[in-house]
């Protein structure tokens, strides 16, 4: 018998339980905090309390409900034990399907047509063909990887620099910090998919997004912390930058009243890109588990040296 240790905010991962029963027959849930959380072997985590997973002396493995694990690497306690996460053909093609509508949402023009017919304003733009316009892509792993394929298959002009260099065909690839302003320079779209590390926090500053050509777009795939929104927003006032898909955020949810939800050229969306159903999570969890008790290696795990 396991007893699952749920370390989130009250209720979250109750949807959870009846899958993971399933896979693990006889498993106990208990929620964080409390004593029989502190007595766990596993912990399942979205923005855990710092210090809890130091807490818990038996902890023999993390998993993170999600695919960015920097929600719980944040906590500088965390025990050095195997952390795992959530890797998925079936995230993976949500987040293509959300990076190719927002390409296409600027590539065809949807943001410029959408606010015009609210005014009842009918204008057409002139078409350039997908090969005339560059996406860059942030992060070449489990994501930033199919999402550039996919393009590709679409005929646009792909790029995507990465930690270490890398070679997929049809895409230029770039690597290394020394390489980010030349990415830069010659991307008209540019989708993040990178994790969120102390190397990747505030990345898209004033000095990054300026290296942009006049015109580029923005689609925050990644992490709220990647992006100094303030300079991004004088960009856009600016009309240097043409506008931008945010769909993650520091602070979320967004609140309602926040200046971002009505900035011209800003279309947000609620951390939607890609949401691994709790079925596949319990499935991942489980396996890990199972892999766990007999000694294998583990699915997905993080390197905890990088971060990601
Ligand atoms: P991976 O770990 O598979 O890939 C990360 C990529 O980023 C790798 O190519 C890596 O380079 C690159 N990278 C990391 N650090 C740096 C750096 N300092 N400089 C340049 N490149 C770097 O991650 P995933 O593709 O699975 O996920 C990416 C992120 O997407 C997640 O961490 C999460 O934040 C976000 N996400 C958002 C969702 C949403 O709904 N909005 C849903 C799921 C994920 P290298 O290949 O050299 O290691
Ligand atoms: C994430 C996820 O990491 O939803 O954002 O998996």
């Amino acid at each position: 018998m396991i007893t699952v240790a749920l370390l989130s905010r009250p209720g979250l991962m109750d949807p959870m339980k009846a899958p993971l029963a399933r896979e693990l027959p006889g498993v106990t849930f208990a929620s964080w905090p409390g004593p029989a959380a502190e007595e766990a072997e596993l912990a399942v985590c979205w923005k855990p309390e710092a210090g809890a997973l130091a807490a818990m002396p038996k902890l023999k493995l993390i998993h993170s409900i999600a695919a960015g694990v920097d929600n719980i690497l944040s906590d500088p306690t965390v025990p050095d034990v195997p952390l795992c996460r959530i890797v998925d053909p079936g995230i993976t093609a949500a987040m293509t399907e959300f990076v190719l509508w927002g390409t296409l949402y600027f590539h065809r023009d949807f943001d410029r047509v959408v606010s015009n017919a609210r005014d009842g304003v009918w204008r057409r733009y002139d078409q350039r063909v997908a090969g005339d316009r560059r996406v860059g892509i942030l992060g070449l792993g489990a994501l930033g990887t199919d999402a550039a394929l996919r393009l590709v298959d679409l005929g646009f002009s792909v790029s995507a620099w990465s930690r270490s260099p890398k070679l997929l065909a049809g895409v230029r690839t770039f690597s290394g910090t020394e390489a980010l302003d030349d990415f830069l320079s010659e991307t008209d779209i540019l989708v993040s998919l990178l994790p969120l590390t102390p190397s990747t926090v505030g990345l898209l500053d004033a000095a990054r997004l300026g290296r942009l050509p006049k015109g580029a777009a923005l689609i925050l795939c990644s992490r709220g912390e990647h992006l100094v929104t303030e300079d991004m927003v004088a960009l856009i006032r600016s009309g240097h930058l043409r506008g931008a898909v945010l769909d993650v955020f520091e602070q979320e949810p967004l609140p309602a009243d926040h200046p971002l939800w009505r900035e011209p050229g800003v279309l947000i969306t609620p951390h939607m890109a890609a949401i691994a159903s709790w079925e596949v999570i319990a499935q991942q969890v489980a396996e890990n588990v199972r892999r766990l008790r007999r000694g294998e290696a583990l699915l997905n795990v993080v390197d905890r040296a990088r971060g990601y």
